[in-house]
């Protein structure tokens, strides 16, 4: 099916001489990270952190292995647990499942996005780490979480896999957190097939994440294994190759047009959409990067006939994530003591809908969406209850 609105951002400015850079790698054979300077991965993550104040950022193979690395490299495992977004996608559970450790839900709130009521009840059981998670294209003002969460003396990650590049005030996505991870997969602002980027603030952390990704490994300036060979702690293979970093890397130099293009698009969207008496409902403390508008539905049925009638209209309209992260799991799974149902976060889940902001949008397409929205209109509330 071809939409108007396609869910793609970078990957559509992609042009046959950024191409290059990809031939480049495979012209010279030197396609791994560490088989020559790696001077894609290393030009990139200089980009990145050029971008999040200047922490250090590491590139890996996914957004989930991102996060799997930072929780092992935090000694984050079995017997323990971690809070998490309920309101999320799966892989934020899934990969602290796959440290051996147990997710638990904290619920929404519309002011704060993640609840600061339930999180002060989570923190009372002494989680081993919060992943607070932002939304496509947004970053939330996590400052009274991270207050929170010192409070408590537990760590602060954030999942910004949907929020490359975005702000909130001054704040990046990825520089309110003690680490931070970023997805470049399917449908994020820059992709390079499969990817991710992790930063963090103090560089013990990102030490051991470095390590965590490559075997164990520690290694000289010049990429070499340190000759000693003694690994402290084992680890996994989830580096990402110089192949998808030269894929990045056109990206990230074309960033700032990109994000001005989104930027345009979107607020001429709204202008026009509010000229129809319609407006986006997008929680408070965030700002956003033009990637997706967001429209809150009466009910789950009244959402999921909005998608299909946009959908035969050939307007994209999907939710964020359909459900909570536990619904996603079959109940007996789940079996955290510290478990509750979030029912703010589950609302959202099933009601929420995102109708996607891509780059160079025409005046037909804005027109087109226009037309759909205005037939759902009657459908969408404002407020969640
Ligand atoms: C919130 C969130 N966390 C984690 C991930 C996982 O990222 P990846 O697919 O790169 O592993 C995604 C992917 O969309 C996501 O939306």
């Amino acid at each position: 099916m071809t939409f108007c609105n396609p869910n793609e951002y970078g990957v559509r400015f992609i042009k046959e001489n950024d191409l290059m850079h990809v031939l480049d790698v495979i012209r010279s054979r030197d396609m791994f990270r560490y088989s020559s300077g790696a001077s894609n991965c290393t030009i990139v993550e200089n980009l990145i952190s050029s971008r999040i104040q200047g922490r250090s950022a590491l590139l890996v193979s996914s957004g989930t292995a991102g996060i799997r690395a930072t929780l092992k490299a935090l000694g984050v495992g079995y017997s323990d647990f971690v809070a998490v977004n309920a309101f999320t996608f799966i892989a934020t559970a899934s990969a602290v499942y796959s440290v051996g450790a147990q997710p638990v839900p904290v619920d929404f709130d519309p002011e704060t996005n993640i609840s600061l009521r339930h999180l002060t009840e989570v923190l009372g059981h002494k989680p081993a780490a919060v992943i607070a998670v932002h939304w496509p294209g947004r970053c939330f003002d996590l400052t009274q979480v991270k207050r929170l969460c010192d409070e408590h003396k537990v760590v602060l990650i954030e999942d910004a896999c949907q929020s490359f590049a975005a702000r909130t005030g001054k704040v990046s996505a990825g520089h309110q957190g003690a680490a931070a991870v970023f997805s470049f997969q399917q449908n994020k602002l820059i992709s390079c097939g499969e990817g991710g980027c992790i930063v963090a603030e103090d560089t013990d952390l990102m030490c051991k994440i470095r390590q965590y990704i490559d075997h164990g490994i520690s290694r000289t300036e010049s990429g070499f294994p340190e000759p000693d060979w003694v690994i402290q702690t084992p680890g996994e293979n989830l580096r990402l190759t110089e192949i998808q970093a030269s894929l990045l890397r056109g990206q990230l130099e074309k960033l700032d047009a990109l994000l001005q293009n989104l930027a345009e698009g979107k607020s001429q969207l709204l202008v026009e959409l509010s000229a129809h008496g319609i407006k986006e409902w997008a929680p408070m403390c965030s700002l956003d990067l033009g990637q997706v508008a967001t429209f809150l539905f009466a009910d789950e049925v009244a959402a999921n006939q909005a998608e299909k009638y946009a959908r035969d209209n050939a307007v994209l309209l999907k939710p964020i994530w359909p459900k909570t992260f536990y619904q996603c799991y079959a109940p007996e799974i789940y079996k955290s003591p510290m478990f509750q149902r979030c029912l703010t976060a589950e609302a959202v889940a099933s009601r929420v809908r995102i109708l996607p902001t891509p780059p160079n949008m025409k005046n037909e397409d804005i027109s087109k969406i226009c037309a759909v929205m205005t037939s759902l209109r009657p459908y969408l509330i404002e407020k969640i209850s």
